[in-house]
C-alpha cells in the first residue's frame, strides 16, 4: 500500500512512539555570488530535509544512513530546534518541538540531546572539561541538587578524574568523544541523536566507543538516534536502519532484514561498498558503484531522486515520484521496481550482505574485546 509522494514518506516503528517525526523539511535558501548576496536575494532553496517521517519507540535504536550530503545531521539538528524547521513537525512524548522558542526548549533539552559529528570542535577549546560538563547545567538552570558531579560524569564514560583539568586539544579522538557523551548525559536525557560518533576513530577506539553507548543505553534506557556512514556499525548496533537520500526517506526496516535482503537500489549499492573483512568482497567506491556524485538537494533530480544514477531506472522513474510503499511491521521501501529487482539481482546481493553481515559481527568482536581489555 502506497502512502503518498515520495515527499511525504512515513516510517512507523511498531507500539507507540517516544520521537515522532512527520513530514519534515528543511529548506536553506541558497544566495550564490557577491552580486545576489549583497542584494540579498535569493536564489533558490536548498531542500536539505524534504518531507521525512518516522517514529522512534522507547528503548529503541534506530540508525540513519545514507551517504555524505544526504541531510542526516540537517535533520538532526531540526529536530533538536537547532535549525528552524520549514515545515512539518517533530515531537517527543506528544510534545511538539517544531517552533518552539528558547525558554520553551529549556525543559525539554534535559530529555533530548545530541552528540555532534565533530566533538573537538564542538568543545569549545577555551574551557577545561571541568567547566565544558558543567555548562550544561548552567545553561539549563538546573539546581544543584540534581546535578552530577563532574567526577561522577567522567566515571560514567569511562575517563578518570584527571581528565578533568585537561583542554580539549590535549584529548584523544576517543576521549573527546567521551567527553561530548558525558556533556550530553548530564542532563539525564531520554533520547540521545548520535551524529557519527565513531567516525574518524580506529578500529580499537571506534568499538570502545560502541561499546559505552551500548553499555550506557542498557543502564539508562537510553533511546539512540545514531547516524552514520558505516552500515557495519548500524548493523552492530542499531535495531532498525533508515537510509536516506537527497533528503529523504528512501527505505526503514529491521537491521537484520536490511542488511540480509535490501530492497531499494541505493541501500542495495551502500551495502555493496560497506568495507568488509575480506576485501575481495569489496566491490569499490560508492561514486564507482554508482556513478557519479549524490545530486544537490538545491536542484534534486524529477520522479525519483535515485534515477539518474540507479541501473534500473525506466521512463517511469523519470516521471513519477515513488511511494514510500508500507510493507507491514515497520518495513517500507520507496521504488517503483523493488518487486522485480528483488526477483533478479538476489544472488550478487546475497554475497555482499553475507559479508555485511560478517563485518557486523566483526565490529561486535571487536567492541568485545575492547571491553575485556577494560
Ligand atoms: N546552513 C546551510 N546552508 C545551506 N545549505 C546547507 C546548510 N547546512 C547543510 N546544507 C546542505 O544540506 C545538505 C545536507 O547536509 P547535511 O550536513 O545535513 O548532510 P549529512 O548527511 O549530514 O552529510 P555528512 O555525512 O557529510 O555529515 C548538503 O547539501 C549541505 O550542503
Ligand atoms: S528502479 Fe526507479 S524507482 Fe526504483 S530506485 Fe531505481 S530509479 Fe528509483
Ligand atoms: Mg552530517
Amino acid at each position: 500500500m502506497g502512502v503518498g509522494p515520495g515527499a511525504r514518506m512515513t516510517a512507523d516503528a511498531p507500539g507507540g512512539a517516544l520521537l515522532s517525526v512527520r513530514d519534515l523539511q528543511t529548506y536553506f535558501s541558497d544566495r550564490q555570488g557577491v552580486i545576489a548576496r549583497l542584494m540579498r536575494r535569493k536564489t533558490g532553496e536548498v531542500r536539505a530535509v524534504d518531507g521525512v517521517s518516522f517514529d522512534v519507540v522507547r528503548g529503541e535504536t534506530l540508525g540513519l544512513v545514507g551517504e555524505s550530503g544526504s541531510g542526516k545531521s540537517t535533520l538532526a539538528r531540526t529536530v533538536m530546534g537547532l535549525v528552524p524547521a520549514t515545515g512539518g513537525s517533530a515531537s517527543l512524548d506528544g510534545r511538539e518541538l517544531v517552533g518552539l522558542r528558547r525558554r520553551e526548549w529549556r525543559p525539554l533539552r534535559r530529555r533530548i540531546q545530541m552528540i555532534f559529528q565533530d566533538p573537538v570542535s564542538s568543545l569549545s577549546p577555551r574551557f577545561r572539561v571541568s567547566f565544558l560538563l558543567r555548562e550544561p547545567y548552567v545553561i539549563n538552570k538546573v539546581p544543584a541538587d540534581q546535578q552530577s558531579s563532574v567526577d561522577e560524569l567522567l566515571d560514567m564514560v569511562g575517563l578518570s578524574a584527571e581528565q578533568a583539568d585537561k583542554y580539549p586539544h590535549e584529548l584523544s579522538g576517543g576521549q573527546a568523544r567521551r567527553v561530548s557523551i558525558a556533556r550530553a548525559l548530564a542532563l539525564h536525557p531520554e533520547v540521545l541523536f548520535a551524529d557519527e560518533p565513531t567516525a574518524g576513530l580506529d578500529v580499537s577506539a571506534a568499538a570502545s566507543i560502541l561499546n559505552l553507548m551500548r553499555d550506557l543505553r542498557d543502564r539508562l534506557g537510553l533511546t539512540y538516534v545514531l547516524i552514520t556512514h558505516d552500515l557495519n556499525v548500524v548493523g552492530y548496533f542499531a535495531d532498525r536502519i533508515a537510509v536516506m537520500y537527497v533528503g529523504q526517506l528512501v527505505e526503514i526496516g529491521l537491521g537484520d532484514r536490511i542488511l540480509a535482503h535490501p530492497r531499494h537500489p541505493y541501500t542495495r549499492a551502500l551495502l555493496s561498498c560497506a568495507p568488509v573483512p575480506d576485501p575481495h568482497l569489496n566491490e569499490g567506491h560508492l561514486d564507482n558503484v554508482l556513478g557519479g556524485e549524490i545530486p544537490s538537494p538545491h536542484d534534486p533530480p524529477s520522479g525519483c531522486r535515485f534515477h539518474p544514477r540507479c541501473k534500473y531506472a525506466d521512463p517511469r522513474c523519470t516521471d513519477e515520484v515513488p511511494p514510500l510503499e508500507d510493507l507491514g511491521e515497520g518495513e517500507m521501501v520507496a521504488c517503483h521496481h523493488w518487486r522485480r529487482i528483488a526477483l533478479t539481482e538476489q544472488p550478487p546481493v546475497a554475497e555482499a550482505a553475507a559479508a555485511a553481515v560478517a563485518a557486523a559481527a566483526a565490529v561486535a568482536a571487536a567492541a568485545d574485546a575492547a571491553d575485556a581489555a577494560v
